[in-house]
């Protein structure tokens, strides 16, 4: 088998990729190692940025985003039972962010890939890359118990933290930087009305906690947890409660409990490649770059990543410019650590570190008081939540 553009792995990276090379009229095959099912079950962060919700349109699939998608002007930080908005749209001149799960987007581009008749092998296994420093990349898999060979042009390598791509490149080609970060996030999903109709950041001595939602009759929690903590040592109840405990009094009161229908705990953790091109060979997306969830980047980098690289070869496949290709990784990057910057900043502000110091946590509520009394400082918040451009 033959394709311009061989894409490992069907999560948002790959599949926004997929579409947009699809729209500039470049063949591309996606293989993924699980289910559609697997894929869709999923639960993930749900607030995406302008420039996320443009790039969606722009490839056909913003109808239900535009119908069911919540739109953000604000949200409230709360530190010390005292709750500070930030007023996303005034700070920003008319920019917001728009709730709507990462799951529904895989779903949205998904289905969107199947009506138009674009390929995607899923469950394929043993998935291994070979000559992408040569002009003759090709990937091989197993598919129903049989070894398949894919060759291309290019591959991108948007198969998430644990994928294969990055595992590739020889060590010494590549340079990585990362920070893990000493608890991580137990989720819930509940089919109960949010407590607030914007998002709410907690942060208490007991720990960190989230506010928001995926309708206006299904909500989201979660609080920071010990790492390595299983949902199973979570009931219910002990997750309500602890959630209502590190919460301002008043927004406590409006949480409405309800059966979780999901809970999972997810680590925290900071991580970056460099570079992101090897030869034929890029990445993109989780294979590349990994940020906390607080501040909800990881979606919106994997869209600007592809963004970025359909641009590139796009470029080289239309004016035959190699210039769009050298250019990818600088581009990605420069906003990637941008993002990894916002991402641990708003992590190190609103976390419990059981390793921190008194001088550490009065530096804590210091930067609180600041960002309280400057519209400056709540501006630069507000410019990095609603997104940096994508240039
Ligand atoms: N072969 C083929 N596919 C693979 C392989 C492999 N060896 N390894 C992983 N995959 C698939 C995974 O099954 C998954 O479907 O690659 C896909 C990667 O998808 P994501 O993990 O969703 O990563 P990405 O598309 O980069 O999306 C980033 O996901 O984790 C969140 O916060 C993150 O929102 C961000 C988004
Ligand atoms: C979510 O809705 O799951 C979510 C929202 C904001 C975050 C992280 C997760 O910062």
């Amino acid at each position: 088998m033959r394709t311009q553009v061989a894409i490992i792995g069907s999560g948002p990276a790959g599949l926004l990729l997929g579409a947009l090379l699809a729209n500039a009229g470049i063949d591309a095959i996606i293989i993924e190692r699980k289910s559609r099912d697997y894929v869709l079950s999923r639960i993930r962060a749900g607030v995406l940025e302008q420039g996320t919700v443009d790039l969606l349109r722009s490839v056909g699939v913003g109808h239900r985003l535009d119908a069911e998608g919540m739109a953000h002007d604000g949200f409230a930080l709360a530190y010390e039972g005292r709750t500070l908005r930030i007023d996303l749209k005034t700070l920003t001149g008319g920019r917001r962010v728009t709730v709507y799960g990462q799951t529904e987007v895989t779903r949205d581009l998904m289905d969107a890939r199947a009506a138009a008749g674009l390929t995607t092998i899923y469950e394929a296994e043993n998935v291994a890359v070979h000559d992408f420093d040569t002009g003759h990349p090709r990937l091989t898999y197993v598919a129903d118990g049989v070894t398949q060979e894919l060759h291309c042009d290019f591959i991108a390598g948007c198969d998430g933290f644990h994928g294969i791509s990055r595992a590739s490149v020889p060590a010494a080609a590549i340079t990585l930087f990362e920070r893990v970060y000493p608890f991580g996030w137990l989720g819930i999903l509940a089919d109960v009305p949010p407590c607030d109709h914007e998002l709410i950041y907690a942060s208490h001595d007991r720990g960190f906690a989230l506010c928001t939602m995926r309708s206006t009759t299904r909500s989201r929690y979660y609080i920071q947890c010990r790492a390595g903590e299983q949902p199973g040592d979570w009931s219910d109840a002990a997750f309500w409660d602890e959630l209502r405990r590190r919460l301002p009094p008043e927004v406590a009161a409006r949480v409405t409990t309800g059966p979780s229908i999901e809970k999972s705990v997810a680590p925290l953790r900071s991580f970056v490649a460099e570079p992101l091109r090897f030869g034929r060979l890029f990445l993109a997306g989780d294979a590349a770059h990994i940020v906390p969830p607080t501040g909800a980047k990881g979606l919106n980098l994997a869209a600007g990543d592809a963004f970025y690289l359909a641009s590139a070869l796009t470029e080289y496949y239309g004016e035959k410019s190699l210039a769009g290709i050298n250019h990818y990784s600088a581009r990605a990057l420069d906003r990637i650590w941008k993002a990894e910057r916002f991402s641990w900043w708003m992590t190190t502000l609103m976390h419990r570190f059981d390793h921190h110091s008194t001088f550490e946590q009065r530096m804590q509520v210091a930067e609180f008081d600041f960002l309280r009394s400057s519209t400056a400082a709540q501006t630069a918040v507000a410019e990095n939540y609603v997104g940096l451009p994508l240039v």
